[in-house]
Formats: C-alpha cells, structure tokens, sequence
C-alpha cells in the first residue's frame, strides 16, 4: 500500500524506513481516554489505547466522513469520532452509528488504516508496515548500576537520516563541539577504525579521541566510543570516560516528514551518583543544540545514497557503512514491494 505523505514513498530512502520501527512519542503522552495524534513519514496517525491498554496506531482519519479521529476520545476500549460519533474497536470494526444504533455498523475493512506500534524503554514505537526488523535493545535498561536518564526532544528541521548520521560521526567534535567534545585549535587526526555488520546493526570498533569537557563531570577525559547503529533511525554508542566509567547514549530520530524529525535520548552512567539532573540534562541540552544548527543547514535535505554524490575520506567510514546498509534495505524492501504487486496482479 502507497501512504501519501510529502515523502515520495518510492524513493528508497523511504522504503528502507517503511518496515522498521521508529519511536514516535513517550508511553505516557498516550492516556487512557485521549487519543494522540503524531506524524511518522509524512503520515498523519493517531495513537490510542483499548481496554487492555494496547496502543493501536491507524491513520488519522475516519472513514465516514474523513475527520480526524484524533479530535475524538476513547469510551470503553474504543475510539470514538469527534464528527458524528461513531465508534470503533480495536480490530477496525464500526460497533456504533449513533443516527442508527439498532443497525450494525457498515464494513470498516476499507475505511481503517492499522499500523504496528509496540512499547519498549518508555517509549511507543511505530512501524507503517510489517516490520522487517525486531525493535532494538538498549544493553544497560536492565542494568541497575546505570543510572538512565531521558533527554529531549528535540525538534529538528531536518531529516532523520542526516541527523542519525550526525550522532555516529567523530570527526566534526572539535568544530560543531568545541571546547567540549574537542579542541578547534588542535583537532585529532581520527585513527582508523572498522566498521562489522551483524544481525543487529552495524557497529565500529573503538574511536580514541581527547575531549576536554568529556563527560557530565565536566572533567577532560580521553574518550573511547563504540558505536552502534540499530535500526535506520535508531543508533547508541558506549563511551569509555575512564577505568571503569561508561556514558552510554541511545538515540532516536523520528523521521515526521522528509525535513524534520523528533530526537529522542536516553543516557545511560554508571559513575557521579552525586550529579544532578540538571547537570547531566544541560550538557545533552548544548551537545544537540550545537548540533542542530548544521544539521539542519545541510543540503540535500535528504541523505544521499549515491556514493558520488558527495566527497568522502577514510574517517567517514561509519556514515559511508550507514547509507551502504540503508540503500540496501531500500532495495530490498522495493524488490519485496514490488514482487507483491506482481503476486496480486497474477492472482
Ligand atoms: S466523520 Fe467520523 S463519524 Fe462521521
Ligand atoms: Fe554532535
């Protein structure tokens, strides 16, 4: 199925974001009795709970009328239209035209779009399609000596993918960072690191660079990250600030439209206990904000997927992999799409 959006859903960018799970809010912005509305790829959606408290993900729109289901609210487990107030369940069916109530509903097959949402590390993720991938895991949720910490959002005018790009860059520290992540008057050569592919992503091996305002402590430290990519708009680094002291961070871009996107974080420490919320979110608050400024100053909006398209060096490596593995899973989510439509023209 074509989902209008301001994204061209044939673009490949597009496709390798269709079937994969992106954080679209926190749990808690969807309550019991109100419904949500949030856009994922230039599709207009709204997020609902039912009576067990699943959160459902359809388009926003009912299928009577064309209003917003959004604008409604949830009565005993199901939605209900602000317009003419019919009713709908979890599975899509009308249950109540209020203009008739001794008639059962008409067929709502064709008129309810359902996506697939889940709900993982405080957040609710969703996918438009079937999803190709199971959702990603952040290591240390589990792990109670790591004291987590949400961070953002943080609304950018630019595309997902450029922005994911941008948390799994090194070299750009000491410019966009100054002073903090890096030094502008002597920045590092970066020394050549690899980047493997698995099941779960890709990930780098360890990147040294000196950063002298390094970690929430505000002390220099000579950092070690590891980064991983997850999912197309989901990536994490660990980062070794000292003996023992991890600062790990687990990112998501939610890709809205082409050219803006939601970044959501949690930070996950194993060390200063004594630091303040403000301390550890001020720090989170500067690095994005810095960064926000040229991520949204880069041109085209969108990622270039065509090696030629734009000059790359040996430190680039991690976002050279990155628009590899996604023009890959472009491809093969178009090659799927489109043996589907050859499997439904023949049948
Ligand atoms: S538009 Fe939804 S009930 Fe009429
Ligand atoms: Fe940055």
């Amino acid at each position: 199925m074509l989902y209008k959006g301001e994204w061209n859903p044939n673009e490949l960018d597009y496709r390798a974001l269709a079937g994969q799970w992106h954080v679209v809010c926190l749990s808690t912005d969807v309550g019991a009795d109100q419904p949500k509305a949030v856009r994922l790829l230039g599709e207009e959606l709204v997020l609902w709970r039912d009576d067990q408290g699943k959160v459902n993900a359809w388009k926003d729109y009912c299928g009577h009328r064309g209003a917003k289901l959004s604008l409604g609210c949830v009565k005993q487990g199901q939605i209900e239209c602000p317009y003419h107030g019919w009713r709908y369940s979890s599975q899509g069916e009308c249950t109540l035209v209020p203009a008739h109530p001794e008639r059962k509903g008409p067929s709502s097959q064709r008129l309810i779009f359902r996506h697939f949402a889940e709900e993982r590390y405080g957040y609710i993720w969703v996918s438009l399609e079937k999803p190709l991938r199971p959702l990603p895991e952040l290591p240390q949720w589990h792990d109670d000596s790591f004291r987590k910490v949400f961070a953002g959002p943080y609304l950018y005018n630019a595309n997902a993918l450029r922005s994911l790009e941008n948390f799994i860059d090194a070299s750009h520290f000491p410019f966009v960072h100054a002073n903090l992540n890096g030094l502008p008057d002597a920045p590092e050569p970066l020394k050549r690191y690899n980047v493997k592919e698995d099941e779960h992503g890709l990930h780098s091996s360890e990147i040294c660079v000196f950063q002298p305002y390094g970690d929430h402590r505000g002390i220099p430290v000579n950092a070690r990250y590891t980064y991983s990519v997850l999912n197309p708009t989901t990536a994490y680094f660990v980062k070794k600030t000292g003996e023992t002291e991890r600062f790990c961070t687990f990112f998501n871009a939610t890709p809205v439209d082409e050219s803006q996107c939601v970044i959501w974080l949690i930070v996950a420490i194993n060390f200063g206990q004594d630091l303040t919320l403000e301390q550890i979110l001020s720090r989170q608050n500067i690095v994005f904000e810095q960064d926000r400024r040229i991520v949204e100053s880069q041109r085209p909006a969108r990622l270039p997927l065509d090696p030629h398209a734009e000059m790359h060096v040996v430190s680039d490596r991690m976002g050279i992999e990155y628009r590899r593995w996604i023009r890959a899973l472009g491809e093969a989510a178009s090659t799927n799409q489109q043996s589907q439509v050859i499997e439904s023209v023949s049948i």
